[in-house]
């Protein structure tokens, strides 16, 4: 195992796009309007830097926006390019590459956009900084960055890390088993918390609420959680910190305090 292993995002998302229902799209096109605090992306240009599924995109693409999507890895290319060409209408512009976040050259060739959207993305890329710089960067003055980084809990990082580093370092056919062990274990820790707070110790109504927020799965969280690796972290004064001396302003913020998951973040770019 080497610090370059790769997760295979994009074969999780062919996965998850077997579960894609109406519902799903509903959701999460509900999560986009809530998190930009908007009803409409109508004459907006939309650029998901690290579109996975492309679940994100075909929301923007839904509000009315005129969308970018880039990924790295070729199956979530083909992922996006599935659901544009299931559920994108003919009148809407949507171009989608494959491409890195960490290549500034091409991604200067996309030029810049009202809203830079990268979800749970740039902690992927092996050098998580630069890549932040190079996503703000696709802003336009007075546009919108939103993205959402792994919270950094010290040691409880430290310990996903290596969780991580043994997916990749066992044979590929026992990656399936280490999903389910860890994955499970996890699942019986949350369901003796709800005990103990005297609710319902079942995890449905978890993941139920995981589909009503952006529209995901339990399941293909789980694995893209215990594989993804490149994995960095952050706190969220770092990114609050790197942002504001590239001329970004907080405008609103979601953080997960000490625990797992990503912070997400809204920063406008000063016009200025
Ligand atoms: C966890 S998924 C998030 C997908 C999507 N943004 C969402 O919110 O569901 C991370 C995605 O980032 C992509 N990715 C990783 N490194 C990248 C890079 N350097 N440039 C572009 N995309 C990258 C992966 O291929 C994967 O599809």
């Amino acid at each position: 195992m080497t610090e370059e292993a790769r997760f295979a995002f994009g074969k999780n998302w062919q996965s998850f796009l077997a579960e894609l229902d109406d519902d799903r799209i509903e959701h999460a096109i509900g999560s986009l309007k809530q998190l930009l605090g908007v009803q409409t992306l109508e004459g907006k240009r939309f650029m998901d830097l690290g579109s996975g599924s492309g679940l994100f995109s075909l929301a923007a693409h839904r509000l009315g926006a005129e969308v970018v999507s880039i990924d790295y890895d070729r199956f979530s290319v083909a992922c996006t390019e599935e659901l544009r060409e299931k559920y994108g209408s003919n009148s809407g512009k949507w171009e989608i590459y494959q491409g890195s976040v960490l290549d500034s050259g091409e991604m200067q060739q996309l030029g810049i956009a009202d809203v830079v959207y990268s979800w749970g993305v740039l902690h992927h890329t092996g050098a998580m900084k630069e890549a932040i710089s190079n996503a703000a960067d696709r802003t336009r003055l007075g546009g919108i960055f939103c993205l959402a980084i792994y919270n950094d809990q010290g040691g409880g990082s430290r310990r996903w890390l290596r969780i991580k580093r043994c997916y990749h370092a066992i044979p590929v056919w026992l990656r399936f088993l280490w999903v389910i062990v860890i994955a499970g274990y996890y699942e019986c820790k949350f369901a003796g918390v709800r005990l103990l707070r005297c609710k319902n110790p079942l995890p449905f109504g978890d993941w139920r609420e995981k589909r009503r927020d952006r529209g995901m799965s339990a399941w293909h969280d789980w694995v893209d959680w215990i594989g993804g690796l490149p994995f960095e972290v952050a706190k969220p004064e770092e990114i609050v910190e790197l942002l504001r001396k590239q001329g970004f302003i907080l405008e609103s913020m979601k953080t997960v305090g000490n625990g797992w998951g990503c912070n997400e973040y809204v920063f406008s770019k000063a016009e200025n």
